[in-house]
C-alpha cells in the first residue's frame, strides 16, 4: 500500500491529489501553500470517477486508483469542470480506461472534443437525468459560470454527498487533513474568499443562482474540487457563498497605496491612525507595489472601506496602482465605501485616474479626493486624519455588516 486511503463513505473514496510544484494558479495567482486538485472513486457494480487532476500530478493519481481499483476498471467518468486543473488527466484516464463512458452537458463536449479530441463513449446529461450505479443514484444541477460555462454539480442522493465542482473550493494542498473537522478552519477560510474573490467573484449572480437551485438538497457533505471536504461546517461555508455573493462586507478598512518614494505611503498612515482612533479595529494596509492583487481583492471582498491613494507617474497612476484599478473594474465587486488620495510634484495624474475609476465603479465616495504636493504639510496632514474619521464614522454607522446580521437565514 502506497497511500492511506481516504474514505468518504464504505464505497465513496478521495482521490485527490496536492501540487506542491506549481507556482502560479492560472498561471497567474500566487500559490505559496500549494493547491489540492479533488477527485472522487465510488466504487459500486459500475465503478465512478468524478473529476480529475492537473496534468501536473498525473503519477501520484494513477498510482492512487489503481490501489484503489485493483484489478476493477472505471465505468463513467463523470466531469463536472472542463477547466484543466480538473480535465487535465481525462485524456490519461481515457487511454487506461477505453470502454469508459463520459458523462457531461451539452457544453462540456464541445470543450472535451476541442481540448483533447474525445468524441466516443460521451453520455449527454441534464437535470432530468438520473444514473444508477448499482446502490448509487447521481442526480447532475448545470450551474454555469461557477465557475465556466459547462460547470455542474453531481449530487449523489443515497449518501447526501454533493460534488461541488470548484465551488466551495481553495487555494491550500491537505496536509493531512482532507476532511473540515481534520484542518485548522481559519486557515482555509481565507484561501476560500481569496479564491472566490478573485476566481468566480465577478458572477456573484450565477452564484446565487447555483445556491438556489441547491437548496432543496439534503446535504451531508459538500466535495468540492479545491481544499477540504465539508462535512461538519456546511451551513458555515453556505453562508459564506451567501454573503460573498450578494456582497455583505464586515466592518473594517482596507487601504491600499502606490507609492515610489514614500509620501503617499505617509499618507496611508497617517489614515489609518485616525481610523483606529475611532476605534475601528479591522485596518489593512497593502503596498500595491508588493502585494499580489489576489490578496487585495480578497480583503475588499471581506471589508466595507476602500481607501485607495497613488502618486502620480509619467502623467498618469503609478503602474501597479493602474492594474490594481483596472482588475477591480473588470470583477466590480459592490456595497462598498470609497475615499481616495495621492501625492504629485507638477501636472499629476494618479488622484485624476482614482476620480476616474471612482465614477466608474460607483461605491459611495467618502470625504473629498485629497491630493497632495511633494509630501503632506501639516495643513495635509488635518485633511487626511478628517478622511479617516469620516471613513471610521460611516462605517459605524452601518447596520448591514455580517456582525449585526449573523441570523441570515439557511439557505
Ligand atoms: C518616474 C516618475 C514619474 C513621475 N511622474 C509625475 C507626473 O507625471 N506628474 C506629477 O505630478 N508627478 C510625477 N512624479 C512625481 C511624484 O508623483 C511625486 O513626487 C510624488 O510626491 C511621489 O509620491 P511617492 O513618494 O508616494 O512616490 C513622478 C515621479 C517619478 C519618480
Ligand atoms: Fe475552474
Ligand atoms: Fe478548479
Amino acid at each position: 500500500m502506497k497511500y492511506p486511503k481516504v474514505q468518504l463513505s464504505d464505497h465513496i473514496y478521495w482521490v485527490g491529489t496536492n501540487d506542491r510544484k506549481t507556482h502560479l494558479f492560472e498561471n497567474y495567482w500566487p500559490l505559496p501553500t500549494g493547491i489540492a486538485y479533488n477527485s472522487y472513486l465510488i466504487i459500486d457494480d459500475k465503478v465512478t470517477l468524478i473529476d480529475t487532476v492537473s496534468t501536473t500530478t498525473m503519477d501520484t493519481y494513477l498510482e492512487k486508483l489503481k490501489e484503489i481499483l485493483e484489478s476493477r476498471t472505471i465505468d463513467y467518468l463523470i466531469i463536472n469542470h472542463m477547466e484543466p486543473d480538473h480535465s487535465g488527466a481525462v485524456n490519461t484516464i481515457v487511454n487506461e480506461y477505453p470502454n469508459i463512458t463520459i458523462i457531461g452537458n451539452n457544453r462540456t463536449f464541445p470543450m472535451l472534443d476541442g481540448f483533447y479530441g474525445i468524441k466516443k463513449n460521451l453520455m449527454e446529461v441534464d437535470e432530468n437525468t438520473v444514473l444508477c450505479t448499482g446502490q448509487h443514484e447521481f442526480h447532475f444541477y448545470l450551474t454555469p459560470m461557477v465557475h465556466w460555462p459547462e460547470t455542474m454539480m453531481t449530487y449523489e442522493s443515497s449518501e447526501k454527498i454533493l460534488f461541488s465542482a470548484d465551488a466551495f473550493g481553495s487555494y491550500g494542498t491537505l496536509n493531512g487533513g482532507i476532511f473540515d473537522d481534520e484542518v485548522n478552519f481559519l486557515f482555509y477560510e481565507d484561501e476560500m474568499r481569496r479564491y472566490y474573490s478573485n476566481i468566480v467573484g465577478k458572477y456573484g449572480l450565477q452564484v446565487q443562482k447555483a445556491l438556489d437551485k441547491l437548496s432543496a438538497l439534503d446535504l451531508r457533505m459538500i466535495a468540492s474540487t479545491h481544499g477540504p471536504i465539508w462535512r461538519t461546517q456546511i451551513d458555515r461555508v453556505l453562508e459564506y457563498y451567501k454573503n460573498w455573493s450578494t456582497y455583505k462586507t464586515e466592518q473594517g478598512v482596507v487601504i491600499v497605496f502606490g507609492s515610489m518614494y514614500g509620501n503617499t505611503e505617509k499618507m496611508a498612515d497617517i489614515i489609518a491612525r485616525a481610523i483606529a482612533e475611532e476605534g475601528i479595529r479591522n485596518i489593512k494596509i497593502y503596498d500595491v507595489s508588493k502585494t499580489h492583487s489576489s490578496y487585495i481583492i480578497s480583503d475588499i471582498w471581506k471589508y466595507q472601506g476602500v481607501m485607495l491613494g497613488s502618486s502620480a507617474y509619467n502623467g498618469g497612476i503609478f503602474t501597479p496602482m493602474r492594474d490594481l484599478l483596472m482588475e477591480l473594474e473588470h470583477i466590480m465587486p459592490k456595497n462598498h465605501y470609497l475615499s481616495i488620495f495621492g501625492s504629485m510634484s507638477w501636472g499629476g495624474g494618479g488622484v485624476s485616474t482614482l476620480k476616474k475609476f471612482a465614477e466608474n465603479i460607483k461605491w459611495e465616495m467618502i470625504g473629498e479626493p485629497l491630493e497632495v504636493k511633494h509630501g503632506p504639510n501639516d495643513k495635509d496632514i488635518i485633511a487626511l486624519m478628517e478622511l479617516g474619521r469620516m471613513m471610521a464614522r460611516r462605517l459605524k454607522q452601518n447596520d448591514l455588516s455580517i456582525k449585526e446580521n449573523k441570523h441570515l437565514e439557511k439557505i
